[in-house]
């Protein structure tokens, strides 16, 4: 493997027309943090970039529809994602933007420079245009039928059906998305970085010169590559981008895409000024692109290819993708607003950042889609954090100020015993370093609660609290190598877990840690001073855990009433077919749940004649039945007699259904008599 001096690490840019949610937590920068730290411990020489991608369609969109500007969508979004950024301890080096004036500068120069140098090609083609806002549209300006897989709300960069990328051209029955109208064809010029030029020198860079890249990704490129690489548009005719730098260009911004990767490079700028060629220049740097899945072409093709043709920079050596993360068996969607979104999380939870932090971790999508529950974050935290890793630092603190004052005692001699949990702790940080180089996460995570677990089984082994009054001495060395193993946990947690490591740090007086600190048992020299301990991680009741997924189930209430649609009429119908039917108003005399039936209610109801009984599939929409006695329904007189559960039902209740599925039953607005015909 090559060796390189430093580490230069980006994270992909979010759009700031939304607050960051877990699935970019889970599957960009909380592993990207974890690397970062991890490098940091190392001693490497490592830099976080990070920021906001303030440019694009989706943000245009946001603005008209709520009549600001897109400035000021930005602006907002950008102070809530870096702030909750910086709540989860995301130890970015520099949070910049793509509206800031080094990035304008920045890319315009990276523009003109390709442009001087001929790398890109004119061309007029026809697009989309859309008469009414005298606009043209692109991208997500337009949504249509997909041509590949026949979803009708296919954008037109991108069908998220199947994945697909597209262009606003390819659609089937194109519609505006800003008037709704369809669009006509109108010709227009843009430039074009011709990508089937690098189609060659992309293809030995990855498919031969990265084989070791991530089969996800590696598997993306290669079909990619062999379909054909085509020239691709680099402008747009927009009002929200930043302007094509040369001359008869007029309307016409730089593509999101072409910008923003470059953000990585301004936001290096903004953070260290000329010293940023040494970080993308220096053949000795090695970068790193952290992103989702559906970025995977832009940072492995586009922007390389972009890189390449300017000539100067350095390639990304490795591009870890993760897939996407799930939200209780459902597709996290921004539109449907179904997330959780990260500062929310942090005003629900204060103080349990790194429980998110290490549920993400460990259920991290890292080579398939994965999938959060509410359940499973309360489990973790019960059965792994506090349970395990919390209660094996408290039994070993208390323990040592039980016997010693909170001093660390001196070790003696070693038994087979202990050096049986030394050992398992020094391959546990091995196979941990291996984990971290491979960018595999959650493996690393489960290596370093191994730790935990070979501590709680050490003490519960050596039984220190049996020996103290006949060995005490024995017991020195226990809690010394006990305490020792909690050293170890703050350092190896400290990539994942951030806050708790320092809290544990400061709590054993450990002033430094270092990576090559871990898996050694002379980190805390005999008379240190423990603090009086307390819990690292608390229990995480039901209470708060039901009321998160009462929200979830509330946004899913909100979502089916926003979509539902009344039933289209049926075929018409003659006034002899309708006169057959009889029905009429009833009084409920009684109404129960039918035993052992889930969905039936039994009625007895007074039709002016006498008494029926009918039976009626609503009893999922009432709790309570008894609230429907003594009300005037509707109900079908002469409907035939059907038995169901060994009841006879002599007629059929009337009951609208809801936008969420609940049936209501249908009765008079006004008194009306039992018996009485409607019609
Ligand atoms: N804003 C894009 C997204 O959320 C990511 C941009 S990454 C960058 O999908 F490289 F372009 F910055
Ligand atoms: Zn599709």
């Amino acid at each position: 493997m090559k060796e390189f001096k430093r580490t230069l690490i980006t994270t992909a840019l979010p759009y700031a027309n939304g607050p960051v949610h877990i699935g970019h937590l889970a599957g960009v920068y909380v592993p990207a943090d974890i690397y970062a730290r991890y490098l940091r411990l190392k001693g490497e020489e490592v830099l976080l970039i990070g920021g906001s991608d303030e440019h694009g369609v989706p943000i245009t969109i946001k603005a008209k529809k709520e009549g600001v500007t897109p400035q000021d969508i930005v602006d907002r979004y950008h102070g809530i994602i870096k702030d909750s950024f910086e709540g989860l301890g995301i130890s970015f080096d520099v949070y910049g933007r793509t509206t800031s004036e080094t990035h304008r500068k920045t890319a315009s120069d990276f523009f003109r420079r390709l442009y001087e140098k001929g790398e890109f090609i004119e061309k007029t083609s026809m697009q989309l245009y859309d008469e009414k806002a005298g606009q043209f549209l692109a991208d997500r300006y337009v949504t249509g039928t997909c041509p590949h897989c026949g979803n009708e709300n296919a954008y037109g960069d991108q069908c998220e059906a199947c994945g697909t990328s597209l262009n606003a051209t390819d659609l089937i029955n194109p519609k505006s998305a800003i008037t709704g109208n369809a669009p006509v064809l109108k010709e227009t010029s843009h430039w074009y970085l011709p990508l089937d030029k690098w189609q060659k020198p992309l293809e030995k860079w990855i498919l031969e010169e990265h084989k070791e890249w991530k089969s996800n990704v590696y598997g993306q490129c290669k079909s990619w590559l062999d379909m054909g690489l085509q020239p691709r548009a680099v402008s747009r005719d927009l009002d929200w981008g930043i302007p094509v730098p040369v001359e008869g260009a007029d309307g016409k911004v730089l593509y999101v895409w072409f910008d923003a990767p470059i953000g990585y490079i301004s936001n290096t700028i903004d953070l260290v000024g000329d010293d940023y060629t040494k970080w993308w220049k220096d053949p000795e740097t090695r970068m790193l692109h952290f992103i989702g899945k559906d970025n995977i072409v832009f940072h492995c093709i586009v922007f390389p290819a972009m890189l390449m043709a300017d000539g100067s920079y350095n390639l990304p050596d490795n591009v870890p993708a993760n897939e996407f993360l799930n939200l209780e068996d459902d597709k996290i969607s921004t539109s449907r607003n179904w997330a959780v979104w990260l500062h929310e999380y942090l005003a629900d939870f204060p103080g349990k950042q790194d429980v998110l932090r290490y549920v993400l971790t460990a259920n991290a999508p890292e080579t398939k889609d994965n999938n959060f529950t509410w359940k499973d974050f309360q489990a973790r935290n019960n059965s792994e954090l506090v349970a395990i890793l919390g209660n094996f630092v408290n039994r070993a603190m208390v323990l040592d100020h039980k016997y010693f004052e909170g001093k660390v005692p001196a070790c003696g001699e070693l038994q087979a015993i202990d050096e049986e949990a030394i050992r398992e702790i020094k391959e546990s940080v091995a196979r941990l370093s291996e984990n971290f180089d491979n960018f595999k996460f959650r493996e690393a995570l489960k290596e370093a609660m191994n730790i935990a677990r070979t501590g709680n089984k050490y003490l519960a082994d050596t039984e220190p609290w049996k020996l103290w009054k006949t060995e005490p001495e024995r017991v020195k060395t226990i809690l010394n190598i006990a305490l020792q193993i909690c050293a170890n946990l703050a350092i190896t947690f400290e990539p994942f877990t951030p806050f708790m490591s320092a809290d544990l740090c400061k709590m054993l007086g450990l002033e430094k840690i270092s990576w090559d600190m871990a898996g050694r048992f002379d980190l805390l020299s005999e008379g240190t001073v423990i603090s009086e301990p307390h819990l690292l991680f608390e229990k995480i009741e039901d209470a708060p855990i039901e009321a998160q997924i009462q929200k979830l189930l509330d946004t899913k209430k909100a979502n089916e009433a926003a979509s539902w649609k009344p039933e289209p009429v049926k075929e018409t119908c003659s006034y002899e077919d309708f006169d057959k039917v009889d029905i009429r108003v009833g009084k409920v005399l009684e109404c129960s749940k039918v035993k052992k039936s889930k969905k039936l209610l039994q009625f007895l109801i007074e039709d002016g004649m006498e008494k029926r009984t009918i039976l009626s599939g609503i009893a999922l929409s009432y709790e309570d039945p008894s609230v429907l006695v003594g009300k005037e329904i509707c109900f079908i007189a002469n409907f035939e007699p059907r038995k169901m559960m060994g009841i006879e039902s002599q007629g059929m209740i009337l009951s609208a259904v809801n936008s969420d599925g609940n049936l209501v039953v249908v009765g008079p607005t006004g008194p009306v008599a039992p018996g009485a015909c409607v019609g």
